[in-house]
């Protein structure tokens, strides 16, 4: 019923640090706000006082609210059209899943035709849209960076969940179509739980040829994050934004390497969020027809130090 990953929307109190990072760093575009103003502004509602960052045709893939914290306020998920939004809203009724249309001012703020919003089982609020009304000015990123989106999205998020709680995956499972693509387990002593209790999974889930838009895990995270992965076109688009994470002084959490499931070569930024931004290339794409749900018993065939072992 999903279709990709379609925005994030951000809380931040300082709205200027994220766009000189999103554009300066992440090689982002600076989108318009929704009267095609955008930028700065004191008397202006939050919308407009908010930061649009593109990475294709979308409005924005990224928006930063300005406000008192560093949290993600949503995440924003594209269904096909109007019908297929209809079928989501009814297995959320049939589900006993509590959700909101959006309202005249949310459908404006975010240039979408319909929405609907709820919280997943973990507190996370999801975003279902469809319509989105598309910036027909090329975003060109001042660095030549090409993001790789299309009928795969933005990218993926990992969001977190309670650890020993199935709800969230099979919410995300049963209740709106996302596919088990893969599974990593850990001890539970490691969560804090008692000795010899089941094991904790992060889950891994598709819900187009990316291999996983969303994964989720048992971890807690203050900011409603773990990290976003946001996908480039070349190994070379990868290794220029590491050089301008050194340059402009940006915090690299882990180092360039090769993700074992999804096969994306990346590494981890530290945004002014306090979360990470994953930044990577060549990941794998998968045929529904043909996968295997499998483990994987390794984070990554090589590299990835992530200078916070806890993380
Ligand atoms: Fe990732």
């Amino acid at each position: 019923m999903i279709s990709s990953l379609g925005y994030l929307r951000i809380e931040s109190a300082d709205v200027a640090a994220w766009r000189e990072f999103g554009v300066r760093v992440l090689g982002m575009t600076e989108g318009r706000g929704p009267r095609g103003e955008g930028g700065p502004g004191g008397d202006l509602p939050p919308e407009e006082r908010a930061t649009y960052l593109r990475m294709d045709d979308f409005p924005a893939r990224l928006v930063i609210v300005p406000g008192a914290q560093e949290r993600l306020l949503a995440s924003g998920w594209e269904v096909r059209d109007g019908a297929a939004l209809a079928a989501v809203a009814r297995a959320l009724s049939e589900a006993g899943v509590p959700f909101k249309v959006g309202s005249g001012d949310e459908l404006a703020a975010r240039r979408v035709s319909e929405l609907l919003v709820l919280d997943d089982p973990a507190g996370n609020t999801l975003e279902l849209f469809c319509g989105a009304a598309l910036e027909h000015r090329p975003a060109v990123s001042s660095y030549g960076n090409r993001f790789v989106t299309g009928s795969m999205g933005m990218g993926h998020v990992v969001l977190p969940v309670p650890p020993g709680s199935t709800a969230a995956f099979d919410f995300y499972t049963e209740v709106l179509g996302f596919r088990l693509r893969d599974s990593m387990r850990m001890p539970a002593e490691l969560f804090g739980l008692p000795a010899g209790s089941p094991p904790i999974w992060f889950r891994f889930l598709g819900c187009n040829p990316r291999h996983h838009s969303l994964a989720l895990a048992p971890m807690p995270s203050p900011q409603g994050i773990i990290h976003l992965m946001v996908e480039v076109a070349t190994l070379d688009d990868v290794g220029r934004t590491l050089d301008r994470c050194t340059k402009r002084g940006a915090p690299v959490s882990a180092s360039l390497g090769r993700h074992a499931n999804d096969q994306m070569v990346s590494f981890y930024v530290r945004t002014p969020g306090g979360f990470d931004i994953e930044y990577g290339t060549d990941g794998l794409m998968v045929d529904d027809a043909t996968w295997i749900c499998r483990e994987s018993t390794a984070v990554s065939l090589w590299g990835h130090s992530f200078a916070d072992p806890a993380h």
